[in-house]
C-alpha cells in the first residue's frame, strides 16, 4: 500500500472525496429558517455577499478553552451583516454537535454544525470500515470511541481495552490502569485482530499507543501478538513491511505544533506521528517507509470538503436560488498556523473557482519575527483585524468597530 499523503495535488485527488454522508453526519436537525434566524438573528438577510470566511479555531478564536479577545465581536458582526463563515479546525476528540455547543457557549455566539468542520469528520464517511474491527486512538477517556460509534462504527476497540486485558503488552503505564479501567470495555480476546487504525485526536499515552500501533504494523494481518514472516524480506516492496494485510493507518491531523493555553506552541498529533515515524525507521532498520493516510489542513481534500460545507451553509442561509445567483468569489481563511492554515489556503485549487486568501494572525502558533516558509496574503494582529482588513478589501459599507 503506498504512503498516501494528501499533500501533493496528484495524491490529494486520491484522498477519499467526502460525500453527502459526512455532510449529513453531523448536521443538526434544524430547518433552513431556524438556521437563518440562528445565524443572522432575523429572518431574511439584506444581500448575498460574494465573499465569506473560514476561521481556524485554536490560536484564532480560542487558546484551549479561553476565548481570544475580540473574537466574539468579529464573528457577531459577520452574523449581523449576513456574511457567512465556517469554522475549520484540525482539532477534534468529541462529536461535532458537542464541540459546536461548547464553541457556542465559549464565544457567546449562535453556531450550528452546518458551519463546522473538524479533523476526524472525514472518518464519518468511510462506510467500508464500519463493520470492521477498528482501533481508535487518542482523545480523553472513551470519548473518541463514542464519536466513532456515533459515526456508525460497530466494532471499536481502544488501547485501554487492550491494556486492561493484557497489561504486560506495555510494562510502563501500570499507574494509569485505574484511569483506563473507568472506560475500557472487556475484549472477547486479549489479542484481537484489527482491520484499521484511526488516530482521532492527540494520544494521551504516547508510549502505549505507539507500541500498539507498531505491534499491529509488524503483525501478521493485524492479529495482535504475532509477527509477519514477510517483515524484512529484501525481495518484497518496502522490505516486506506492511505487505501482509496489516491494518491501514489513518491520522486526522498533521499539526506538529498548536496553540494551547501555554504561551509557547505545544506538540500536536503531528508530533506523535513524527515520533512513530522515528521508531518505525529504527524498527525497520531504515529500510521501510511508514505507509499511512493523513487528513486535515493543509491538504486539498480537507479544503474541498470545507468549501462544500461553506457553499451548502450559504445556500441554507440565503436559499439556493439567491446563493447561486451571487457566486462565491473569495474566501478569507483566517489562521494562526502557517503550515496548515496558510499553506492550505494558498495551495487550495477550488473545484468551483473560488479564490482563497490567507490571513495569518499573531495570536497563536505564528510569532512575530519568526521565519515563514509560506507567504500569507496578509499578516494581522488578530481575528478582529483580519475581518476588518477583508471588509476593507471588499469595500463593505458597514464598519467593524470595537
Ligand atoms: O489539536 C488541535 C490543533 O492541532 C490545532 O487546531 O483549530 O488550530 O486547526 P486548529
Ligand atoms: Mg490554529
Amino acid at each position: 500500500m503506498a504512503t498516501i499523503f494528501a499533500t501533493t495535488p496528484c495524491l490529494a485527488r486520491s484522498a477519499p472525496r467526502l460525500s453527502a454522508a459526512s455532510l449529513r453526519c453531523c448536521l443538526a436537525p434544524i430547518d433552513r429558517h431556524q438556521r437563518r434566524r440562528l445565524h443572522f438573528g432575523r429572518d431574511a438577510p439584506r444581500q448575498v455577499p460574494d465573499f465569506a470566511f473560514a476561521f481556524d479555531i485554536d490560536g484564532v478564536l480560542l487558546r484551549s478553552s479561553d476565548p481570544i479577545p475580540r473574537a466574539h465581536a468579529a464573528l457577531s458582526f459577520l452574523q449581523r451583516e449576513s456574511i457567512p463563515f465556517i469554522l475549520l479546525t484540525n482539532g477534534g476528540g468529541k462529536h461535532e454537535a458537542d464541540r459546536v455547543a461548547e464553541l457556542s457557549d465559549k464565544l457567546k455566539l449562535p453556531l450550528d454544525t452546518g458551519l463546522f468542520v473538524q479533523s476526524h469528520t472525514p472518518f464519518a464517511d468511510m462506510e467500508h470500515y464500519k463493520d470492521k474491527t477498528v482501533l481508535v486512538v487518542g482523545g480523553d477517556g472513551g470519548k473518541c470511541r463514542d464519536v466513532a460509534e456515533q459515526y456508525g462504527y460497530r466494532n471499536v476497540i481502544t488501547p485501554a481495552d487492550i491494556y486492561l486485558s493484557n497489561p504486560d503488552i506495555w510494562p510502563f503505564s501500570g499507574a494509569l490502569l485505574p484511569h483506563y479501567a473507568q472506560f475500557a470495555r472487556p475484549l472477547s480476546s486479549a489479542a484481537p485482530k484489527i482491520d484499521a487504525i484511526f488516530v482521532y485526536a492527540d494520544p494521551r499515552d504516547w508510549g502505549l499507543d505507539l507500541a500498539l500501533i507498531v505491534d499491529l504494523l509488524l503483525s501478521a494481518r493485524g492479529q495482535l501478538g504475532t509477527l509477519s514472516a514477510l517483515n524484512g524480506r529484501a525481495d518484497l516492496p518496502n522490505a516486506g513491511f506492511q505487505q501482509d494485510a496489516q491494518p491501514a493507518l489513518h491520522f486526522s491531523n498533521p499539526d506538529l505544533w498548536w496553540a494551547a493555553r501555554y504561551h509557547l506552541a505545544r506538540l500536536g498529533q503531528g508530533g506523535f506521528r513524527e515520533a512513530l515515524e522515528g521508531v518505525w525507521a529504527k524498527v525497520t532498520d531504515g529500510k521501510a517507509a511508514l505507509h499511512k493516510h493523513v487528513y486535515g489542513k493543509p491538504y486539498q481534500a480537507t479544503y474541498e470538503f470545507a468549501e462544500k460545507r461553506l457553499l451548502r451553509h450559504r445556500e441554507t442561509l440565503f436559499g439556493a436560488d439567491a446563493a447561486r445567483g451571487t457566486a462565491l468569489r473569495t474566501v478569507y481563511m483566517v489562521g494562526d498556523n502557517p503550515e496548515s492554515d496558510i499553506r492550505g489556503a494558498n495551495g487550495f485549487r477550488s473545484p468551483v473557482g473560488t479564490e482563497w486568501r490567507s490571513l495569518l494572525v499573531r495570536t497563536g502558533v505564528y510569532q512575530e519575527g519568526s521565519e515563514l516558509s509560506v507567504t500569507p496574503t496578509r499578516i494581522v494582529p488578530d481575528v478582529f483585524e483580519a475581518v476588518k482588513a477583508a471588509l476593507g478589501e471588499r469595500k463593505w459599507a458597514s464598519r467593524l468597530e470595537e
